[in-house]
């Protein structure tokens, strides 16, 4: 099938590559022209482990193009999906201009019927919106324009293997047309039928994905209820730890024991920092607006991003408690992405909290593995080091904020060795307390004894 994806960031490269890696063909555009031509030229534009080879595969074979002209994108696709930003706006608000835009592209340029598809994160009802936007600004060529939803649940650091190998696939749909052109896309993904770029020689076996096709109000709902549900698992489990620190217990066993619970599960309990990212904080606010919006109260969310933005307080507390003063003081960070195995530094705890620390006059020197060039946008005045044993080097505080492998596996001895004081603090949860001391560090982290 012939399809087109506006939008080249995490999510529009990742559908785009991996639709083409199992068949289609593809051709992506971004309204940024750096990323086009980067894409152009054999670079990525983002860091996703295993990406690169399905992307230089898919365009050795023809299957996969760029292109910065929004004519040719809107040619090329019978089915377009949309995948650009949805970025907050001050009041929370999920901020859909980029939708609209593209709309209003489609409308004009199009010369055929198209399927156009809401890859992108948006509020339930914005379908409808996106519908009538198509047919006001396509209403002098007569072209008619079908919409579906199509939420994405992939997770930077896994995109390719989620893309590929989901749990479920959601389509919201508005015709039986549109999900049988839905289900010609995905079938490959269905049935298996792909040389996969992950497993090799074989894919495990397992469930095949499930396949939801719901209205499209309903599909939009369950993007932004199931981050909800996530973004409050991870408070929940904030709190506890808050708690087992209180009551000497150990948060680490607390959750286990929960995740072990088939009712609960275990994801999403790690104690820490709280979460970032481009999806579970904008996607929180902009459901608590929709609920306010429909006459909801929906408290519970709110309590869970009070309690989010709390955790960067609660770890300074315990920074300012071991240092006494901050001002000063040499203190080195390792981890600067959201989350381990992505470059992504949006909404990121850590910038957060580097953020406050230099505020207060101390010293900071960062690494992360691959966030750094990032980081560097939004954190010009700190200093970055060559790797995690130049960023340890004569400080006095270690502040683990991103739980990256590679930060567990350290030679401990060569740290402690170098540090003007051995202090570690772990925002993360990543290093055993007991091992840690052990090794001579003084060492702190969330909801664990002493
Ligand atoms: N990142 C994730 O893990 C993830 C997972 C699931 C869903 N989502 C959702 O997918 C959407 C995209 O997220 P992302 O992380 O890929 O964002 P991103 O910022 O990495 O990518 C969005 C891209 O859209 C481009 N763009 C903006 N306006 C455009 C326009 N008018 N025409 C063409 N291109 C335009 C931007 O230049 C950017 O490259 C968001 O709604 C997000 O909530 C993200």
């Amino acid at each position: 099938m012939r399809v087109s994806i506006v939008g080249t960031g995490y999510v529009g490269l990742v559908t785009g590559a991996c639709l083409a890696e199992v068949g289609h063909h593809v051709v992506c555009t971004d309204s940024d022209e750096s990323k086009i031509q980067t894409l152009e030229s054999g670079g990525l534009p983002i860091y996703e482990p295993g990406l690169d080879g399905v992307v230089a595969r898919a365009r050795k074979e023809g299957r996969l193009k760029f292109s910065r002209n929004p004519k040719e994108i809107v040619e090329a696709g019978d089915a377009i999906f949309i995948c650009v930003g949805t970025p907050p706006l001050p009041n929370g608000d999920a901020d859909l201009s980029a939708i609209d835009h593209v709309a209003r592209t489609i409308a004009t340029e199009a010369r055929s019927p198209k399927l156009v598809i809401e890859k992108s994160t948006v509020p339930a009802q914005t379908g409808q919106e996106l519908k009538r936007a198509l047919t006001v600004y396509g209403r002098k060529s007569g072209i008619s324009f079908s919409v579906a939803s199509n939420p994405e649940f992939l997770r930077e650091g896994t995109a390719v293997s989620d893309f590929l190998h989901p749990d479920r696939i959601v389509v919201g749909v508005e015709n039986e047309a549109s999900e049988r052109q839905m289900k010609e896309i995905y079938a490959p993904v269905l049935e298996r039928k792909f040389h996969c770029p992950v497993h090799a020689p074989a894919c495990p076996e397992g469930p095949a994905p499930t396949w939801l096709v719901t209205t499209i109000s309903s599909a939009e709902l369950i993007k932004h209820a199931s981050n909800s549900f996530l973004a409050m698992k991870i408070s929940y489990a904030n709190m506890v730890a808050d708690l087992a620190e209180r009551l000497g217990a150990d948060i680490g066993e607390v959750v286990r024991a929960m995740g072990l619970d088939p009712r609960i599960g275990p994801a999403f309990l790690n104690a820490g920092l709280g979460f970032g990212g481009f999806c579970l904080p904008k996607d929180l606010q902009a459901f608590v607006h929709l609920a306010e919006r429909s006459g909801v109260d929906f408290s519970m969310l709110k309590e869970a991003e009070k309690i989010n933005h709390k955790r960067i307080g609660r770890f300074y507390e315990k920074i300012k408690n071991s240092l006494w003063v901050v001002k000063g003081k040499q203190i080195a960070v390792l981890g600067l992405a959201f989350k381990p195995n992505t470059d992504d530094v949006r909404f990121a705890p850590s910038i957060d909290l580097i953020e406050q620390l230099a505020s207060e006059g101390a010293h900071i020197r960062a690494y992360d593995p691959e966030a750094m060039d990032r980081a560097r946008a939004v954190l010009p005045n700190i200093d970055y080091a060559k790797s995690a044993y130049d960023a340890v080097k004569d400080a006095e505080a270690l502040v683990i904020a991103t739980e990256w492998d590679e930060f567990r596996k350290l030679d401990w001895d060569r740290v402690r060795n170098s540090m003007a004081r051995p202090l570690i603090l772990d925002a993360r949860n990543l290093l055993s307390p007991r091992a840690m001391k052990a090794f001579g560090f003084e060492y702190q982290s969330f909801g664990r004894p002493d």
